[in-house]
């Protein structure tokens, strides 16, 4: 159980998770006092010791097992730390599981969202980041850059999750005074910590195409399934925009930044502006590790299309923040995780 503290803590939702396990790490070497809450659904508390560890603390981050759809448990959690601000990374979201389990994506991601703001209101904590995704665009089917300001439409649940959460929270700063609020849509996140000693850990067989092909290059799995080789883009493999999880760790500290100019509901696109096709990714992992990766051809997956692309162009000119992180970097740090940790966090 976490010390109580009457020093400003910013609220870390999904903190042990792999996004908000890299900005929690780049919040306290800026000097922030962090308190994460997770309920260990798609983690574990070993990144947070990593963290201490890296970050030289001299004692546990404060950590609270709380499942954000327990609003009893969430409000004992405000009582107990002086929470100034919050960032919101806790949800489910595997984009194919929420198809089949929609239910069970609206009651943790929106519930959550909810007793979280409901929580904040009733504690006068008015200042939040969100984690959003490009995910919410509508298709764009001739690959153009999607800018904040692109039509929305989602194709799944868990996107449907993502607008309504970033909705709710857009209308609680329309009513009620001195919010501000940030809502970050990321792209492609990947790579890992240069240390080697954090990364993404997925709990199963990955979904997404970089941990997949870095289990590959360990001999975890046998070989990369590419879906789909005749889409429009140079080689025929889907076109997408990654980005460095250190890089998007450290957007999160200029947005929290950010929320002090009380510029109410904001959005930014988080990523490159640049694409890589699937093949160029297999071929960039195969540099960083020096290891053949097999791959075999499939059919299209359902719901991808050719090209996702950012305009990084706002979070640049507006936010000052750009990647710093090559795909070359990206590579060689989540190859250095997984060859440290062939078994994850495990
Ligand atoms: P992750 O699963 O590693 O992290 C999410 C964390 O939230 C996990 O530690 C999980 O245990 C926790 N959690 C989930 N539901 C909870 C609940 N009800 N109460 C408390 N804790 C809960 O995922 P990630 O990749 O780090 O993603 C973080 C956020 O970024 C998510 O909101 C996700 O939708 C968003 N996002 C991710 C990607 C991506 O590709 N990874 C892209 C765009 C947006
Ligand atoms: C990338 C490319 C696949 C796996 C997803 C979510 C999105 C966001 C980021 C959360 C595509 C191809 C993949 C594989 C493959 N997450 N691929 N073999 O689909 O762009 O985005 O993660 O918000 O909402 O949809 O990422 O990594 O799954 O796929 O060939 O085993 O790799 O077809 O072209 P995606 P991805």
């Amino acid at each position: 159980m976490a010390v109580a503290s009457s020093l400003p803590h910013v609220l870390v939702t999904g903190g042990a998770g792999f996004i908000g396990s890299h900005t929690v790490l780049e919040l306290v070497n800026q000097g922030y006092n962090v308190v994460v809450v997770d309920n260990l659904c798609n983690s574990c508390e070993e990144p947070l010791r990593r963290i201490q560890k890296l970050a030289g603390l001299p004692q546990p981050l404060p950590f609270h097992n709380i499942d954000l759809t327990d609003r009893e448990g969430l409000r004992q959690v405000f009582q107990q730390h002086n929470i100034t601000s919050v960032i919101h990374f806790a949800a489910l979201k595997a984009v194919g599981e929420s198809v089949h389990k929609p239910l069970m994506y609206y009651r943790n991601n929106i519930t959550g969202t909810l007793n979280l703001v409901e929580t904040m209101v009733e504690f006068g904590v008015k200042n939040i980041v969100f984690s959003s995704s490009a995910t919410v665009y509508a298709a764009d089917y001739d690959g153009n850059a999607l800018r904040e300001s692109n039509e929305l439409g989602c194709t799944s649940p868990y996107g449907r999750t993502k607008l309504f959460m970033e909705n709710i929270i857009k209308d609680v700063v329309d009513a009620e005074q001195g919010w501000n609020a940030i809502m970050l849509r990321y792209f492609n996140p990947t790579g890992a910590h240069e240390s080697g000693t954090m990364g993404e850990d997925p709990q199963q067989i990955p979904n997404n195409l970089m941990p997949y092909i870095s289990q590959v290059a360990i001999g975890k799995l046998e070989k990369v399934h590419v879906f789909g080789t005749d889409y429009n883009t140079r080689d025929g493999t889907g076109v997408r925009d990654y980005i460095h999880v250190m890089d998007l760790a450290e957007a999160h500290v200029v947005a929290l930044k950010r929320l002090t100019n009380n510029n109410g509901y904001e959005i930014f696109n988080l990523g490159s502006g640049t694409g890589q096709t699937v093949l160029e990714m297999i071929a960039a992992m195969k540099e960083a590790c020096g290891r053949d990766i097999p791959y075999v051809n499939d059919p299209r997956r359902a719901g991808d299309i050719d090209t996702i692309l950012c305009d990084p162009t706002k979070a640049s000119k507006e936010l000052g923040f750009t990647v710093h992180r090559d795909l070359k970097q990206m590579c060689a740090d989540l190859w250095r995780w997984q060859q440290n940790n062939p078994n994850g966090y495990s």
